[in-house]
């Protein structure tokens, strides 16, 4: 059986990856809990958690001993994982914590022996780039948060023309959506914050019209990704991927399909947009790279991944109860 080190893997997209894959690999999940819930991972014998830094490589070798000495893939999902968290104390932390995991988990990786190494970049990265988002276009990360991400593909890139052995592969998703996001609370994606407060009957607050868009992605089909190329036998390299639906959809219709999937009729409380530059007003990625080179096909349409959202909400493990807190 092989064996994955998933950092940050009690959060949202890395519980997910951890879950799916528990009957096929030996999955040990490093999480520090700053944003993760052990209770998002399921209970199974074949994943084990640590809590731990992926920043301090004593913790990154408490996780070999158990995967027994050795690791084939390491998934890294940690760091820090929005822009809010380098806001005001949070500038110094939010940049350590983001590059320091990334520089010692690689090189654990690679020292390990590890065949891949497969990373969570951002979509931010493109700002407000033409439509639609392809990784040829020249990016300015537009915020700190969007830095670090670039700064993890273009350390890929010089680590990887050193260290050619091992496949370093960075995901730019687009906006993910799922379940296991309540200990996220004010940093969830708007699916989650919209169902959490429809779910308790209040308005969603939407800034401006309503009509701004967004290439909402199931974490499944995230994940679906991910493992691609964590299982291709092609050599990629040093390589990055847009990961998204490919199709754009407005936070109104967001709202009325969260309303059709819980039969109610909530309308949103639209206030003016505090977010006054470089705000994104529409998102949708080429997904072309990826499908054509690993064959990606998304499975999950909205429709369907909005109503398994709603029926499996679980409003008493939110971390904070209202969109009107923070977007
Ligand atoms: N959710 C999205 O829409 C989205 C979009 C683009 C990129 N991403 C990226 O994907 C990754 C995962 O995102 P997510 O939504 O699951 O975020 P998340 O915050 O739920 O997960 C990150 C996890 O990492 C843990 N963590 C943070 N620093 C750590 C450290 N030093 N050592 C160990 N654990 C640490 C946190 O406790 C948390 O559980 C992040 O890197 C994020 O930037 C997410």
């Amino acid at each position: 059986m092989k064996k994955i080190l998933i950092t940050g893997g009690a959060g949202f997209i890395g519980s997910n990856f951890a879950n799916i894959h528990k009957e096929e690999y030996k999955i040990v999940v490093l999480d520090t809990l700053f944003l993760g819930d052990k209770e998002n991972l399921d209970e199974h014998e074949n994943i084990t958690f640590i809590e731990g830094d992926a920043c301090l490589p004593s913790d990154l070798d408490a996780c070999l001993e158990v995967l027994g000495g050795s690791v084939d893939f390491v998934v890294h999902f940690a760091g820090t994982s929005s822009q809010p968290m380098f806001n005001g104390d949070g500038f110094a932390w939010g940049y350590t914590n983001a590059i320091s995991s990334f520089v010692h988990t690689l090189e654990w990786a690679r020292k390990n022996g590890a065949q891949k190494f497969l990373y969570a970049s951002t979509s931010s990265l493109y700002a407000n780039n033409p439509l639609p988002l392809v990784e040829t276009q020249v990016v300015a990360p537009p915020n700190h948060y969007a830095v670090t991400k670039h700064v993890y593909e273009e350390c890929s890139t010089c680590y990887n023309a050193v260290y050619p052995e091992m496949d370093i592969i960075g995901f730019r998703f687009m906006s993910v959506y799922g379940p296991n996001e309540e200990a996220k609370g004010v940093y969830a994606n708007l699916i989650s914050q919209f169902a959490w407060d429809i779910g308790r009957d209040l308005q969603p607050v939407i800034y401006g019209d309503g009509t701004q868009t967004r290439d909402f992605t199931n974490v499944k089909d995230v994940v679906q990704g991910i493992t691609l190329a964590m299982t291709s036998s092609k050599k990629l390299g040093a390589d990055v991927f847009n990961i998204g639906l490919g199709k754009s959809t407005s936070l109104n219709d967001i709202v009325d399909a969260l309303n059709k999937a819980f039969g109610k009729n909530i309308t949103p409380k639209y206030i003016e947009n505090p977010i006054k530059e470089a705000y994104i007003q529409d998102q949708y990625a080429d997904i072309s790279k990826i499908q054509n080179i690993l064959g990606f096909n998304p499975s999950v349409s909205l429709e369907v991944g909005i109503q398994d959202q709603v029926d499996n909400l679980r409003l008493e493990k939110v971390r904070k109860t209202s969109s009107d807190d923070f977007r």
